[in-house]
């Protein structure tokens, strides 16, 4: 009744016996105890364990028809100690509970009360703004693992990552790149307009879905403009950032050098950030195949923008 299994095929459960430190023959022996939680297996990966022995009488048993998406998220978690130390995810983790509360807040106040809750706003993004080069990378690999409920909180926060990122690799003055972290923060705040079925709706939308949800930058624009505090810069990627270069994006279908310089930069992260993020029902693309679909996208993006995206942030390794 006793399995042998990789740290990353741990579940929810499941009952663990023995914790193996490097490998076979290394033991180590702990209380038995039963995974409850997935902060549970999360801490167990990030130590140096690399198999465990569970006893399947007692729990949950290694399932081989579990559903891909689970994998996916356990194999990425064990991919991410590849990259980063087990510290660096570990603070990662700490800087997104840090942000948390104000994000949330600025989340609720436009969904309850339909406002922008702009001090909250700012103080989130001080705080992403505040990591070094290591700890934001290491925030946007850890914030692709969405759990249903905190895919606005969690596309948000990576995004207005993604956006400080890019904009200290364009070279923008750090006031500049704290007005892309606000607007990357807060560019679909529109959405909390819409309903929960339909955010997280994961079959195909209707028509009349899609129109409302092709609604979110213009309500998401009106919020914040009622709030008569947040600079042009955001409202500008907030309403805009759908536009496509050739025109054919929404709400204005604006094209080319019309769509503003700000909305251009977030309409890149946003798309990169939704193709390479873990999701309970749906693999992530990889870095090269989530660039190379955005290049093969014509007319979508700004070309000279998503190059500096690419060699700045990708190839450069500023992201993993
Ligand atoms: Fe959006």
């Amino acid at each position: 009744m006793r399995r042998r299994i990789q740290v990353n095929q741990l579940r929810v459960g499941m009952f663990v016996e023995d914790i193996e430190l490097g490998g076979h023959g290394n033991v180590t022996r702990s209380e038995p105890f039963l995974i409850m939680s997935n902060n549970d297996v999360r801490r167990i990966m990030a130590s140096h364990v690399k198999t465990v022995v569970i006893n399947v009488a007692k729990g949950r048993s290694l399932d081989r028809t579990a559903s891909p998406p689970c994998n996916n998220a356990a194999s990425y978690e064990a991919k991410l100690l590849t990259v980063y130390t087990a510290q660096e995810i570990e603070r990662a983790r700490q800087s997104i509970e840090d942000v948390e509360p104000h994000l949330k807040r600025v989340l609720d106040d436009a969904r309850v009360k339909a406002c922008f809750a702009d001090d909250a706003a700012r103080v989130a993004v001080e705080r992403i703004m505040s990591g070094t080069l290591t700890n934001l990378s290491a925030l946007i690999a850890v914030a692709r693992l969405k759990e249903k409920d905190e895919v606005t909180f969690l596309h948000s926060l990576a995004v207005s990552a993604l956006m400080i990122a890019f904009a200290r690799g364009l070279g923008h003055a750090e006031d500049d790149v704290r007005l892309l972290g606000l607007g990357g923060l807060v560019h679909d705040l529109g959405k909390m307009a819409l309903s929960e079925e339909i955010l997280t709706k994961t079959g195909k939308l209707t028509a009349s879905e899609m129109e409302l949800v092709r609604g979110h930058p213009k309500l998401g624009y009106e919020m914040i403009s009622r709030a008569g505090t947040a600079p042009m810069e955001v409202l500008d990627i907030c309403r805009y950032h759908h536009e496509r270069y050739d025109g054919s994006g929404y709400p204005d279908r604006l094209y080319g050098k019309k769509i503003p310089y700000v909305a251009r930069l977030a309409a890149i992260c946003d798309v990169y950030e939704a193709l390479t993020t873990i999701r309970p029902y749906k693999r992530a693309f990889t870095r090269a195949e989530a660039i190379n679909m955005m290049m093969n996208s014509p007319g979508h993006f700004d070309v000279k923008l998503l190059s500096a995206f690419v060699s700045k942030i990708v190839i450069s390794g500023t992201i993993h």
